[in-house]
């Protein structure tokens, strides 16, 4: 998620039983003008599990130059991951993100410019289509695969209905078995059911954690738990949330430093107490008085249990 999964959050999460994690995107344009601030998202070392570098752009000659200049500032990058589904203007308006839904050969061309650079696995991460009148995601997935791709996640959304609404995975019905590469399911995975429903309709390996996991990274030990043994863990205490919630702020310290990290963290750290009883004190305090980390544990310690 961009301006959420930077490293810290990253390095954080991996603990909790993350099978793969992918960077925010990276602008094909931004990698190719050398620009700083684009350049910060390469800057991740081998993580416990596979870390993939997510790219957006339009043109498959510039997507395959910034995947080898990507290639070149980072030798720890396990897969590249192309975005066709970010719905944001900025991003739409320059023909990348859930714009690519539109022309699935285009799609297919950009995977096919990539692979002639890169012996790396390469995913993308689509959408249903760009609006209800043009759900074209099967023609796109066979797009995708006569080019090559190794795996596809697709957030079970059109581009017009942004993040609101109930993703629509009775339109996914089955997916998998049409497919012949990994499939990997987006939307509204915000608790064990709905990762157990979303993988029995679908078929998919893999659930994507996006906002579910924001604040409660235990829903991915919860997921992964049940996957390896049926077993369906207890949800966390608030005594737990109080210690993950200090460990994520201390983990973005690390990278960001601790003003530009507590500033990030003010939309994150609420997150951890939704849904606790009396919680909503604490959560405004997160989101208004978080400067530094002696801040942040005396507003967690103020917590009464
Ligand atoms: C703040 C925010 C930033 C996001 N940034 C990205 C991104 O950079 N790349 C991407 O593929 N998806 C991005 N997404 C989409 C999520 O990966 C996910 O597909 C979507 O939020 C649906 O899942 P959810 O309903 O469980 O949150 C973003 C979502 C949010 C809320």
């Amino acid at each position: 998620m961009a301006g959420i999964t930077s490293v810290g959050y990253r390095n954080f999460m991996v603990p909790f039983g993350v099978s793969a994690c992918v960077t925010e995107m990276v602008s094909d344009m931004g990698l190719i003008y050398e620009n700083d601030e684009t350049k910060e998202y390469l800057n991740f070392s081998n993580n416990a599990v596979p870390t993939g570098v997510q790219l957006f752009g339009h043109d498959p000659t510039n997507l395959a130059k910034s995947t080898q200049i990507a290639l070149k500032l980072n030798n720890n990058i396990a897969f590249f991951d192309v975005n066709m589904g970010c719905p944001v203007p900025k991003v739409t308006k320059t023909g990348a993100g859930s714009t690519l839904m539109n022309n699935p050969i285009l799609c297919g061309d950009i995977i096919r410019e990539i692979k002639k650079v890169t012996n790396l696995p390469i995913t993308a991460k689509i959408r249903l289509g760009w609006d209800d009148k043009s759900v074209n995601f099967l023609e796109v997935i066979n797009e995708l695969e006569k080019a090559g791709i190794d795996a596809i996640a697709i957030h079970a959304r059109t581009r017009s209905e942004l993040y609101s609404g109930s993703p629509h995975y009775d339109l996914l019905k089955d997916l998998r078995k049409r497919m012949h590469v990994p499939l990997i399911v987006s939307g509204n995975i915000f608790s064990l059911e709905d990762a157990i429903e979303a993988i029995s309709v679908t078929g998919a390996e893999a659930v994507m954690v996006a906002r579910g996991g924001m604040g409660n990274p235990f829903l991915i030990t919860q997921i992964d738990h049940y996957f390896k043994t049926g077993e369906k863990l207890p949800d966390p205490t608030m005594a737990e949330q109080v210690k993950w919630c200090l460990e994520l702020g201390q983990s973005l310290i690390n990278f960001f430093g601790e003003s530009r990290a507590m500033r990030i963290y003010r939309s994150i750290a609420p997150k951890f107490f939704s849904g606790f009883s009396g919680a909503k004190t604490i959560k405004t305090r997160l989101a208004t008085e978080l400067i530094d980390f002696d801040s942040l544990k005396a507003i967690l310690q103020s917590i009464e249990f």
